[in-house]
């Protein structure tokens, strides 16, 4: 299907980096700035850091021949002593020990190491002694290491109240994945319905909310350890605030607009809409809008989801439907 594809909503940038591997020129946006240092590690970023600035500053003892300089960097980060920044101050039990229900994202000891790390990285930038994609490389490796030790249920939104095994482990970080290419890769940090006259793929891929949930509550934590903005943060989770980072596409009606605004304003070969069947926009309004512009195919796969009842003790088998529709550009 060519040989570009645009993914317009990238998150964690999954789909986009399976392309990447497949040799395609990719180009990634989300109004996340905790994605953004995702891409421009995982889809921006062609080869591998050297760390030419840092490394001899660090003084650090040979750690070995086969040991990369983005491992030694992280070696270095995982020696260092805990701090009390603003993840230990707000998100871990004895920094929050004044709230009647103290916060248990991360334990004390994890808190104060990510703020250590995230604290030493910006130093460091400060410094010059860091290149752009040097940068980001190690932002993603924070953001994806805090993500083992985070005592949630995959999403930030809440915490539990008792330890999960997991994040009372030592945090370690890890180095990402660097994904090699020839290609001009691109990251955006914008509301990709700004990008709307830019966008020319052969693959113009849509995997957007599909219900009423808006996604930055679910990641308010790793947004604001991205971002190192000390924010204001409310009630019993420590939520930052998210008014420029609501979606069109959790209200059915807005939803509707931005699908017919992106299939008739930008350029492509075939659009690819990744959605499901509970999604608030139905098959048929779906196929209404698209087949604007083309033909339309739909594709769907069923899957069986367990979720909990209410009181936790019994889970009910759901079947939901994965659907792809596509639509070929007249
Ligand atoms: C379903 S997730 C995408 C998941 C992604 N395919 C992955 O592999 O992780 C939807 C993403 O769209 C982003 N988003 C929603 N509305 C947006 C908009 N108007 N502009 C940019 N990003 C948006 C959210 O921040 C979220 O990361």
């Amino acid at each position: 299907m060519g040989e570009n594809l645009f993914d317009f909503f990238a998150g964690t940038t999954s789909v986009a980096k399976y392309y990447k591997r497949l040799g395609y020129r990719v180009e990634t946006s989300d109004f996340m700035y905790f994605s953004y240092c995702l891409q421009k590690a995982y889809i921006e970023n062609n080869t591998a850091p050297r760390f030419e600035r840092l490394l001899p500053e660090l003084r650090i003892a040979s750690l070995g021949l086969f040991i990369t300089p983005l491992e030694q960097v992280i070696a270095y980060l995982n020696t260092l002593d805990p701090e009390q920044g603003f993840i230990y101050t707000h998100y871990t039990p004895r920094g929050t020990a004044n709230l009647s229900q103290p916060r248990m994202y991360f334990s004390d000891e994890n808190g104060g190491k990510i703020d250590a790390i995230r604290r030493q990285i910006e130093l460091w930038r400060e410094a010059g002694l860091l290149l752009e994609n040097e940068y980001y490389i190690l932002l993603a490796s924070l953001i994806e290491s805090v993500s083992f030790y985070a005592n949630v249920a995959g999403v930030y939104a809440a915490f539990y109240k008792k330890w999960d095994p997991r994040a009372i482990k030592p945090l370690r970080m890890r180095p990402v994945e660097i994904i090699l290419s020839n290609r001009e890769n691109k990251a955006y940090y914008a509301d990709s319905m700004t990008l709307l006259d830019r966008i020319d793929a052969d693959i113009l891929y849509l995997d957007p909310p599909y219900n009423e949930r808006q996604y930055a509550p679910n990641y308010h934590v790793l947004e604001t350890i991205a971002r190192n903005d000390n924010p204001e943060i409310r009630g019993v989770t420590g939520m930052r605030n998210y008014t420029t980072q609501r979606s069109h596409f959790c209200k059915v009606a807005s939803a509707l607009d931005d699908l017919d605004r992106i299939a008739c304003g930008t350029t492509y070969r075939y659009l690819v809409l990744s959605y499901n069947s509970e999604g608030i926009m139905t098959p048929e309004k779906i196929v209404e809008v698209l087949s604007r512009y083309g033909d339309v195919e739909m594709e769907q796969f069923e899957y069986l989801r367990f979720k909990s009842n209410n009181n936790g003790l019994a889970s009910t088998k759901r079947h939901i439907w994965e659907q792809l529709y596509i639509l070929k550009r007249r």
